[in-house]
């Protein structure tokens, strides 16, 4: 079982970050093997439009997302976790997604099976604020990003009222919450 968990945030050891770390301690309690990309330590342009994949499933830009089409694909599980930016995900997270672009066209256009009956996806979000439609956007936008690659919106852990770093530390359920999910999503 290969979990790959994608943090989207720029502030490492903020919350998103200690959330994602929660859910991957969960999935290797499972025996899961784990890996964690840091998107923002990432060089990973924005998409361009070039529309070279609709050819032949490739991006025609050469950066980090070469070395993660095959993590995309090849994980068992996939968790996606970002802080709230002005009611999104993050400008860097989002460019991963975007280019993903090219995943989408392998199955949609270029009619390619994608190797991933089974898989999972999973969506951990924190922002400062207490709106009802906080995360409303965001869990569309991980949704389509999960169909695109072939992954089933399986779990989701959306915490609400968490601002300075490290502040999820002191809520009381969310980290316990995190490794619950990271722990279900990684038995099969
Ligand atoms: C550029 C920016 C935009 C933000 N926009 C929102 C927002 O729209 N809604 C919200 O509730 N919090 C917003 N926040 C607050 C963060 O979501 C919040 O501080 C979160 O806990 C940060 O998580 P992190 O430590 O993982 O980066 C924003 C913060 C920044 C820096």
């Amino acid at each position: 079982m290969r979990v790959l968990g994608i943090m989207g945030s720029p502030r490492i050891k903020g919350n998103t970050d200690l959330l994602l770390d929660g859910a991957l301690k969960g999935a290797r309690s499972q025996g899961a093997e784990v890996e964690k990309l840091i998107v923002d330590k990432l060089n990973i342009a924005p998409c361009r439009e070039y529309y070279g994949c609709l050819s032949d499933g490739n991006c025609v830009i050469r950066d980090d997302m070469d070395g993660i089409y095959p993590k995309l694909l090849n994980a068992d599980v996939v968790i996606v976790a970002s802080p709230m930016f002005f009611y999104g995900l993050t400008s860097q997270l989002k460019a991963l997604i975007d280019r993903s672009q090219a995943l989408w066209a392998r199955k949609y256009v270029l009619k390619q099976n994608l190797p991933c009956e089974g898989r999972k996806g999973a969506f951990i979000a924190v922002g400062a604020t207490k709106g009802q439609k906080l995360f409303d956007g965001s869990i569309f936008t991980v949704k389509y990003f999960f169909q695109a690659i072939g992954v089933e919106y399986a779990e989701e852990l959306l915490i609400r009222g968490v601002d300075k770093k490290g502040g999820i530390i002191k809520h009381p359920t969310a980290l316990k919450d995190a490794f619950e999910l990271g722990s279900s999503i990684a038995q099969r």
